[in-house]
């Protein structure tokens, strides 16, 4: 059977895949440490369980507005003004199947075959791939540890064509946990501006910002840079909710009714008692997300502590999200028995079957010299998880010195 064409150069979530095979491992009966997840180790709000546990009992479980309840919208809409001084109308926000979900259906209406969209890179896998299988082609625009893996509008400029449709900001960034300042992202408002750009602003990881680090949505630095923005954002990750689905964009009254017209044409409503378990964890709001982030920072300490003692490999502290992003470009070429370390991910099947230690290359990220570790696990798990490392890495060394 022949398949579209669309599938040519996508590639199916990284990052699943090596949780699928970690687990498969483990149900062998391996002890295998997982580095790997994109997810807060936390249970969902209790006030979430309970609300949605209600949502059953009272029958609410029928197909709701495609875009959403407008409770659901309501809190959300409350959510993004006392967090992020933006305000939108109800017609301006969409609630979908997850943020992925959101971004998808933006991409349906925004990307033309051949229209390019800049993606800083090292960047979240996703980007590109929905970019491609709209037509669209995906240009990146490289960063590395000297810029604190961030662009600037000076670099953009220079990637700019007539076809240039839009440019994706994911601040905090998975998977290297990068934080733009203010100033960085007013001189990128402005040229999106000059430019007629969309911008395409991920904030998923918005509440996971260390050492006093404030989180700045684009989106808030003006009236004409809000016009021409779509804030991607969501439950997942602040609540611990990443199975419950649930995402949402706010932007132009245009973009969401277009997006609304996608979503009634393929996924219909997200689920019934999903939306009202998200009304109970956006009211709940920082009292639950606030423990999560000390948790995080701690975490962070220790990972990062840990790891950059490992000789090989070095890490910039990140500044936001739940990962570290290492530089194993050291250990490319490295050799052990008749294995040779050709990619990171060569290195991450090796510490998977070395360490037991599940890890993502950062091939699939644009960065085939680094590797994501996650803490969002417990400090133990990140402890052993480490030594672990270390001890295969210096297996590496041993055979190559
Ligand atoms: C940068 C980024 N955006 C969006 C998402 C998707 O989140 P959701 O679970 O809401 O689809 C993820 C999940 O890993 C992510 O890392």
């Amino acid at each position: 059977m022949k398949l579209a064409d669309r599938l040519q150069g996508i590639a199916p979530s990284a990052t699943l895949e090596i949780t699928a095979y970690a687990n498969e491992m483990r149900a062998s009966g391996i002890d295998v440490i997982g580095l790997a997840a994109g997810e807060p180790d936390f249970e969902s709000p209790s006030q979430s369980k309970h609300d949605a546990i209600q949502a059953i009992e009272e029958g609410f479980t029928r197909y709701t507005a495609t875009s959403g309840i407008a409770p659901l919208k309501t809190a959300i809409a409350e959510k993004l003004i006392h967090d992020n001084h933006l305000e939108y109308a109800n017609d301006e926000i969409i609630v979908s199947c997850g943020a992925k979900h959101s971004l998808f259906n933006l991409m349906q209406v925004l990307v033309n075959p051949g229209d390019e969209v800049l993606i800083p890179s090292p960047y979240w896998l996703t980007y590109p791939d929905q970019v491609r299988l709209h037509g669209g082609v995906p240009v990146f625009i490289p960063t590395d540890e000297q810029t604190g893996f961030k662009t600037t509008a000076a670099q953009l400029t220079q990637f700019l064509t007539p076809r240039t449709k839009a440019l994706v900001i994911n601040s905090p960034s998975n998977p290297t946990g990068a934080v733009y300042d203010q100033a960085t992202l007013e001189a990128i408002a402005e040229l999106a501006v000059r430019h007629n750009l969309v911008v395409i602003s991920d904030e998923i990881y918005e509440h996971f910002v260390y050492d006093g680090r404030a989180h700045c949505s684009i989106a808030s630095l003006g009236e004409e840079i809000k016009a021409r923005t779509m804030v991607i954002n969501g439950v997942s990750k602040a609540f611990a909710m990443t199975g419950w689905r649930i995402g949402y964009a706010a932007g132009p009254k245009p973009l969401i009714s277009a997006m609304g017209m996608i979503q009634s044409q393929s996924t219909s409503n997200p689920s019934s008692i999903a939306q009202k378990a998200a009304i109970g964890a956006l009211r709940e709001g920082r009292d639950f997300y606030a423990p999560l982030v000390k948790e995080f920072t701690e975490r962070r300490g220790i990972m990062h502590t840990q790891l950059t003692t490992i000789p090989g490999i070095s890490c910039l502290k990140p500044d936001g999200a739940f990962y570290g992003f290492a530089n194993v470009s050291a250990l490319i070429g490295a050799r052990f028995s008749d294995q040779s370390m050709t990619s990171s991910s060569q290195i991450a099947t090796y510490l998977l079957h070395e360490a037991h230690v599940a890890i993502v290359p950062g091939d699939p990220f644009g960065a085939p010299t680094h590797i994501r570790i996650s803490y969002a696990t417990s400090r133990e798990k990140i402890k052993t998880g480490l030594d672990r490392i270390r001890l295969a890495v210096q297996k590496l060394q041993t055979v190559t010195s």
